[in-house]
């Protein structure tokens, strides 16, 4: 039985798999906030703080940001006043320490990881996603060449802002990602499948399909 802020559900797949495209409609189903690990460090990024500064060396060229960096900014986030009913964690955890920490960290207050949602996408669709993404540091919104018409100005059609192409979604980083998620996270995946928590959704098909697959299977999940 896992209950309130700390019952979380999480978001898997690997790098450019939908997980933020599908969290939005999964956190309007379970009235929870979406919590990104990649959102929330670079935002740390465009206020300049130390862990920005310190984790952008890290995630330019594709690499994990250290374990202790990334744990101390989670717990402050899940202790904000819109977590108390819990969150739907997107990028996290991301190696087999972290995910003991969070069941560690969970446990100590009666919650726990009620559910992981694994979208199951082919490594050439995830590289093709990833040229096609544009993101809005501004609205935080996220876009593809391939699947919407973006204005020609390259500004963001939902603020206006400038759409930009992240660093980190270059081909050749890409790939090290992809290396990074087999070599890393993959495992984590095995762990939850252990603890027969996993749902798996076939995130290669277009955004609606997927959604639906998305809002089974949190149906099926334990209550939170
Ligand atoms: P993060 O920002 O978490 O990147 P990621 O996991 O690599 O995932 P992405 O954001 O790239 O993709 P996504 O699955 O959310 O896909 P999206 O919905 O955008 O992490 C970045 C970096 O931060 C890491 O490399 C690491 O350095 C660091 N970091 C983060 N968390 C960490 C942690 N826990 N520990 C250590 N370091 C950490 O979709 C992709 C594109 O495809 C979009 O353009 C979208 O519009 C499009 N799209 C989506 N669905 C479809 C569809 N069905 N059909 C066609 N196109 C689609």
């Amino acid at each position: 039985m896992t209950s309130g802020r700390f019952s979380v559900t999480l978001m898997m797949g690997a790098p450019g798999a939908g997980k933020g495209t599908q969290a939005v409609f999964a956190c309007e189903a379970l009235g929870v906030p979406h919590v990104a690990t990649g959102d929330l460090l670079r935002d740390h990024q465009r206020h300049g703080t130390v862990l920005g500064t310190t984790a952008r060396v890290y995630m330019d060229r594709g690499d994990l940001v250290p374990d202790d960096l990334v744990m101390g900014m989670l717990i402050e986030r899940l202790q904000q006043s819109d977590a108390a009913n819990g969150a739907l964690l997107d990028g996290f955890p991301r190696t087999l320490s972290q995910a003991r920490a969070l069941d560690d960290g969970l446990g100590a207050h009666g919650g726990g990881v009620r559910a992981v949602v694994y979208l199951d996408v082919p490594t050439d669709v995830l590289v093709r996603r990833l040229s096609g993404r544009r993101a809005c540091a501004n609205c935080e919104g996220t876009f593809n060449v391939d699947l919407q018409h973006l204005p020609a100005d390259g500004s963001c059609p939902a603020c206006g802002d400038q759409l930009v192409h992240r660093r980190d979604d270059e081909p050749s980083v890409v790939a090290h990602r992809v290396q990074v998620y087999l070599q890393e996270t993959a495992p984590v995946l095995e762990y939850y499948r252990e603890k027969r928590l996993v749902r798996e959704v076939d995130g290669s098909r277009p955004v609606d399909e997927i959604k639906s697959g998305v809002l089974q299977a949190l149906k099926q999940a334990a209550p939170p």
